[in-house]
């Protein structure tokens, strides 16, 4: 199946800025806030991407991560996100609360979701219609703006990003260092935007200071890796994303 970059899900931001001739360097949960610990991880999804999303009982399901056996091959399960009517919409841990497998996405037929292991079925927002699961699955924190976005906040998330500035490599261009716990069976990659309103962008990157930044895609191994742009501009904020896709 062909992989399809849809969104991306990215929980820290790393931020390099000179303003004012003074430098500093932080971490930013997303945009605005200074990085609680542990992080929420923040999931943008535009709706216009899910055209089951578009109507009342529509369903996706997404995730970092192919499945085998019913539970996810990386660190995280999917993302089972609903539409309930009134523009409400529910996003839920697909893990199962019986044994942990993975549910699938809302059945309208069914008006639920049914799981494959021993066939506990939840509603449409999370709660148990069926057992063996004896609890609902875990809700997240979902906001909707008229632009068509859905934020979704994921709590605990482990993913962390520490920038820094690298001095007297032998690039042209000075760099910029990201490093962070790449998991495995997860795909990464690098994206920049020069203000905080600005959209974000993938960037290329290079595995050494002074390598040629010509990879946009780093498969994870769950090592910590350090990866390099180039500063382009004095100001601007980076994030480490990881890919996403219909699961
Ligand atoms: S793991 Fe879902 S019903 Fe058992």
């Amino acid at each position: 199946m062909q992989r399809r970059r849809i969104l991306k899900m990215f929980a820290v931001t790393t931020a390099y800025s000179k303003l004012l001739q003074t430098d500093w360097f932080g971490t930013l949960l997303a945009e605005v806030a200074v990085r609680p610990r542990p992080a929420v991880g923040i999931l943008r999804l535009n709706l216009g991407d899910f055209p089951a999303l578009r109507n009342d009982f529509g369903s996706v399901r997404i995730g970092t991560s192919r499945l085998s056996a019913n539970v996810p091959l990386g660190l995280f399960y999917p993302i089972v996100i609903n539409r309930a009517p009134g523009n409400q919409f529910f996003a839920l841990n697909s893990e199962c609360t019986h044994a942990g497998c993975a549910v699938p996405a809302f059945n309208r037929s069914s008006n639920s979701s049914a799981c494959p292991c021993h066939g506990s079925r939840f509603g449409i927002d999370g709660r148990v219609i069926n057992g063996p699961a004896s609890f609902p699955l875990q809700q997240y924190k979902v906001g909707f703006d008229a632009a068509g976005t859905l934020t979704i906040e994921i709590p605990d998330w482990p993913h962390e990003v520490v920038g820094s500035r690298v001095e007297g490599s032998g690039a042209l261009k000075p760099r910029f260092r990201l490093k962070f716990l790449a998991f495995a069976n997860l795909e990464f990659e690098v994206l920049f935007r020069a203000s905080l309103a600005a959209g974000w962008n993938p960037i290329p990157f290079s595995l050494t200071p002074d390598g040629p930044a010509d990879r946009t895609v780093f498969a994870g191994n769950d090592d910590f890796t350090e990866v390099y742009v180039e500063r382009a501009t004095d100001v601007g904020f980076y994030a480490v994303a990881i890919r996403i896709e219909q699961v």
